[in-house]
Order: structure tokens, then C-alpha cells, then sequence
């Protein structure tokens, strides 16, 4: 790199620039191509990103360049190494300091056409033929293998999960867009409408736990339940769920409580419960076992599914070995179409944990279910169908609690 001495001597202050990197489920980091007519460092394909203002924090350069240069709000984030560059037209000196981002709201996008005319989520065998520089290929180089289902990458953050609901509502539910018309136990598996496991819902009361958007709920209240409760952590997925349910003229109510203790649900208040696809994002399974037998009446039945922990094994190409079985926390990294990349911790709990935890509240057993995946309607939000017609896809439980104890 040429040193221009009488370049650097006329404009002496180094540009120190905050950079992001933004990785997608399928560890493709996002680039901005900047502009031809640039002054400084045109026609590059370059991490987003720009030049601290006067005194301000580089931490607070990275959340106002993503805001300008992306139209995303950076909400975690984490520093990760420090680039010494030289700007080949001026010979100016940068330092450019690079980022994982980890958590943002919006769908990045070109909200600055003056400065970059396209964006792309590359993959790290495609950086040299765009052009790179060497020294932000080897800082991006420990990123590599980030795909949806492998070790831990930089950028991975265990996010807390009320949190991480609220953020990805919006998108969750955009993508699976989940009918009401039936109680579903996730995509491709037979319904609540065929399998019956609460019985004839008609009359009787019912509370979904981990209800998100609602549907269930309003489809329970559609087959003539008396009284129909979803209960939920996430204030966005109670709204969309109030939303729906409104839209729909459905006589539903919702709350915000936690599976773990269901408060302030009165005892033995309800005569069935049910979940779908909640207890896996539930570490402690005893207390919400427990807390489902606790608003129970006596004989009330229960009925949940959630990821079956042989179907969380699998990663990478949906075929390959990626988690034991035994261990049960595992990162949980969901892409979605709009660019917009979860990260949480999921709880794969073994069919033992599940049977001990339900025997150990009080609550019997009637049916273990292993369901072979078929194409349904029930939803669009289990796209990798090999794997779910090898290893099942969804596990079912319905128990009940006894008569005459409380
Ligand atoms: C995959 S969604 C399933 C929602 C809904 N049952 C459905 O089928 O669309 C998981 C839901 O569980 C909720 N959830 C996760 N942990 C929870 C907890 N500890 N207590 C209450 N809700 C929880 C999340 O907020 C989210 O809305």
C-alpha cells in the first residue's frame, strides 16, 4: 500500500469507522457496495458501516450508521477486532472497528443510495471474487460454518426469551401465518379436530399455555368452548393475538403469564389445557407441569406438543448428527425471508424428563404420540420435510388430572 506522506500531513486525522457484521441462517454476512462516484474507498464491497462523528462513541458510530445506512435498529451487539486500513486515493490512515450484531429490529435494506448501490448477503467463498480486502476476510474468517444448526459461531447470543418474542413476533407470524379454523399440534401433523386428546371441548372451559398469535385459541372457542384462555410471556404475540381475535369477532380472552407459574390463574379453574410448540423455549419444565396441574380441575385434561428431541438432533442439512440426544440446551438460530436472524436458547427436554416431570406434578399419562409427518394445511412453517419423514417431527402428550385430588 503506497504512502502518500504530503496526503496524510494536509489531512492528518485518522477516520475511525464503526463496522457490523450481520450474519443470516445460513452464515452469509451482509455487504453494501459502495458507489463508484465515492471519494473515499469507491466501487468496494464492504461490511456496512461508517466514520465516527465528532466525540461521539464508536459503539453509538455502529447503532447510527446501521440506522442510516440499513433502516435496522442495532439492539445487541458485540465488539470483535480492530482494522488498521490506509485509503488508497488519499492515503488517509482508518481504523476500522468491526462488530458482531447480534439483535436488530427491521429488514435491512439501501436506505442510503447516495452512498452504496447494492446489497447482498455473501457467503465467505464468495469474498474474493467481490473483492474484500484480505484484512476484513480474516477477521470474518472465525464466522465461517455459522449455519442454522452448528456451533456456537462469534455472533451467537443466548437472548432472553420474552425478549426474543417480542422482537420476532412480527416476522413469526408473517411467516407461518397459522389458520384458526383448527387446534393444530404444528405443521404436518394431524389436528386437534382429528385427534381428539382434550375430548369434546364443547362447553368446557380451556387455557392455551404458550398461546403466541392465539389461533389455537380462537379455534378452540370455534369448537364451542366455553371459555377460552391464551396465556403468553410476549406482550407482541398477545397483541397480534387480541388483533386477530377481534378481526375475527371472537369471544376470547388473553393474558400475560409465564408457563412456570401461570399466575394469577385461580387453582383448579379450568377443564382442559393445552400447548403447542411452547415447551421448548420452558427450561423449567417441573414447575409448569406443575403449574398446569395446580389450575386443573380434577379429571381436567392435557394435551401439548412441542419439537420431538430426536427430529433437534439433526442440523446442517437436516441429515446430519449435530446434538446428542442428552444434552438439552441447545442454540436456536432462526432465519427468516425478511433477512431477520433470531438467536435463543431452546430446551430439547428427553421424553424421560417430559414423562418424569408430568408424573412427578400429579398428572397421569394416557398417550405418547410420535406422529408421522404428512402435508397438511395447518400452516407454513416446517419446510424441511426430508428430515420430518425420517425422524419425527412432533411429540404429543395427553394426560389427565385424577378425580378426587387436588
Ligand atoms: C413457537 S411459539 C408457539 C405459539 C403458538 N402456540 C403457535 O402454535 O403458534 C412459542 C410461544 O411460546 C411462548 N413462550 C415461550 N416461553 C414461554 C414461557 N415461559 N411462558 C409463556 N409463554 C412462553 C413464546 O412467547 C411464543 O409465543
Amino acid at each position: 500500500m503506497s504512502s502518500d506522506i504530503s496526503s496524510n500531513t494536509a489531512n492528518p486525522r485518522t477516520i475511525v469507522n464503526s463496522c457490523g457484521v450481520l450474519v443470516d441462517g445460513a452464515g452469509r454476512i451482509l455487504f453494501v457496495h459502495r458507489r463508484p462516484d465515492r471519494d473515499r474507498w469507491p466501487d468496494l464491497w464492504y461490511i456496512p458501516g461508517g466514520e465516527a462523528e465528532d466525540d461521539e462513541d464508536v459503539d453509538a458510530t455502529l447503532v447510527r450508521e446501521l440506522r442510516e445506512e440499513l433502516g435496522i435498529e442495532v439492539q445487541t451487539f458485540e465488539f470483535l477486532d480492530t482494522i488498521f486500513d490506509q485509503e488508497p486515493q488519499s492515503g488517509r490512515r482508518a481504523v476500522h472497528n468491526i462488530y458482531a450484531v447480534h439483535t436488530y429490529d427491521g429488514t435491512p435494506a439501501l436506505t442510503a443510495p447516495e452512498e452504496h448501490d447494492a446489497l447482498e448477503w455473501l457467503a465467505l467463498d464468495q469474498l474474493e471474487a467481490h473483492g474484500v480486502p484480505a484484512s476484513l476476510q480474516a477477521v470474518l474468517a472465525p464466522l465461517s460454518g455459522a449455519e442454522p444448526d452448528s456451533a456456537p459461531s462469534a455472533s451467537f447470543e443466548h437472548v432472553d426469551h420474552e425478549d426474543a418474542w417480542d422482537r420476532l413476533s412480527a416476522h413469526y407470524q408473517e411467516f407461518a401465518k397459522i389458520p384458526t379454523h383448527q387446534v393444530h399440534y404444528g405443521a404436518g401433523t394431524p389436528t386437534e379436530n382429528e385427534l381428539q386428546l382434550l375430548g369434546d371441548i364443547a362447553g368446557r372451559s380451556v387455557i392455551e399455555v404458550g398461546c403466541g398469535g392465539g389461533q389455537n385459541t380462537i379455534a378452540f372457542k370455534r369448537l364451542g368452548a366455553s371459555r377460552a384462555l391464551g396465556v403468553d410471556q410476549s406482550n407482541e404475540q398477545l397483541d397480534f393475538a387480541r388483533a386477530l381475535a377481534a378481526d375475527e369477532a371472537i369471544d376470547v380472552e388473553f393474558l400475560k403469564s409465564r408457563a412456570e407459574d401461570l399466575a394469577p390463574i385461580p387453582d383448579a379453574s379450568f377443564d382442559a389445557a393445552f400447548s403447542s410448540y411452547c415447551f421448548q423455549f420452558v427450561s423449567d419444565i417441573a414447575a409448569t407441569f406443575q403449574s398446569v396441574h395446580r389450575i386443573l380441575r380434577p379429571g381436567g385434561r392435557f394435551a401439548f406438543c412441542l419439537d420431538h428431541p430426536a427430529y433437534m438432533m439433526f442440523g446442517g442439512d437436516g441429515l446430519t448428527l449435530t446434538k446428542p440426544y442428552f444434552q438439552r440446551d441447545a442454540e436456536f438460530i432462526w432465519p427468516f425471508d425478511t433477512g431477520y436472524v433470531t438467536r435463543m436458547t431452546a430446551v430439547y427436554h428427553t421424553i424421560e424428563d417430559l414423562f418424569a416431570a408430568l408424573h412427578d406434578a400429579g398428572l397421569v399419562v394416557d398417550r405418547l404420540l410420535e406422529p408421522t409427518f404428512t402435508e397438511s394445511d395447518t400452516g407454513n412453517w416446517s419446510r424441511d420435510v426430508d428430515r420430518a419423514q425420517r425422524v419425527p417431527r412432533t411429540i404429543i402428550f395427553a394426560a389427565h388430572k385424577p378425580e378426587g385430588l387436588t
